[in-house]
C-alpha cells in the first residue's frame, strides 16, 4: 500500500481558506481529480457556477496546462466569493465574480462547465446548451449512484440525471466517482 497522491498546493490553499470561512460546501477530492484530468484536456474558457470557498475551481486550475486558458466563476454570496478570490489574486487565468451565474451567460462559449450551484432546478439542457462550444465537457455532480433506469434518486426519478443522459445533443456517461457519489460528464456535439 502507498499514500494516496498529495493535494495539489493550490487546492490544499482552497482548503485553508475553506477551514477559515467554516465552509464545508466543496466538492470531493474524488471529484476534484475528475476536474483536473478534464481539465488539462483543455483549452479556451472554462467557467463554473458556484464557486463556494474555490476549492472545485482550485482543482480545475490544477489541471489546467497552457497559459492561455481561463477559468471564470461566479459564486452569489459575496462573503464567500471574496474568500475564493485570495486564493487566485495573483493568477491572471482565474477570474472569480462576486454574482449570480448569470452574470457568465454572454461569457461563453465554453471549453468546460462545471455546473455547481446546488441548484438543480436552473441547469435543464436546454438552458445550458449554448453556453458550451462543440466538443466541449458539461460536468454535473452530487447525484446518488443508481444501477436502475430511468436513475432513481431518493425513491423518485431523478428528471435531471434522465434529462442530460437522453439528450441527443450531447453524449453524456454517468461516472461512480465514490461508493456513495456520482458525476455526469456530458460532452457536446
Ligand atoms: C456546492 S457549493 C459550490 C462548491 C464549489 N463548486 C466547490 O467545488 O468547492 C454551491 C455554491 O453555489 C452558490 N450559488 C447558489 N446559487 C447560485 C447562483 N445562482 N449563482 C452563483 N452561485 C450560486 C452557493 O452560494 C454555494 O456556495
Amino acid at each position: 500500500m502507498s499514500a494516496p497522491p498529495d493535494l495539489p498546493e493550490i487546492v490544499a490553499r482552497a482548503f485553508d481558506v475553506s477551514r477559515r470561512a467554516g465552509y464545508v460546501s466543496f466538492c470531493r477530492n474524488e471529484t476534484g481529480r475528475l476536474l483536473a484530468a478534464l481539465a488539462a484536456t483543455r483549452s479556451g474558457t472554462m467557467a463554473e457556477f458556484g464557486t463556494g470557498t474555490g476549492v472545485g475551481t482550485a482543482w480545475l486550475r490544477s489541471g489546467v496546462r497552457r497559459d492561455d486558458v481561463r477559468i471564470l466563476t461566479a459564486e452569489l454570496d459575496t462573503t464567500l466569493a471574496t474568500a475564493a478570490a485570495e486564493i487566485f489574486t495573483e493568477d491572471p487565468q482565474v477570474e472569480v465574480l462576486s454574482a449570480d451565474w448569470s452574470t457568465l451567460l454572454d461569457k461563453g462559449p465554453f471549453s468546460l462547465l462545471f455546473l455547481d450551484s446546488g441548484q438543480p432546478g436552473e441547469v435543464g439542457v436546454d438552458r445550458i446548451v449554448d453556453l458550451v462550444e462543440p466538443g466541449g465537457i458539461v460536468v454535473l455532480d452530487d447525484f446518488t449512484p443508481s444501477e436502475t433506469w430511468p436513475p432513481i434518486s431518493y425513491g423518485r426519478v431523478d428528471t435531471l440525471r434522465e434529462e442530460w443522459l437522453t439528450d441527443e445533443r450531447f453524449t453524456t456517461v454517468d461516472v461512480m466517482v465514490a461508493s456513495d457519489a456520482s458525476a455526469l460528464i456530458a460532452t457536446k456535439h
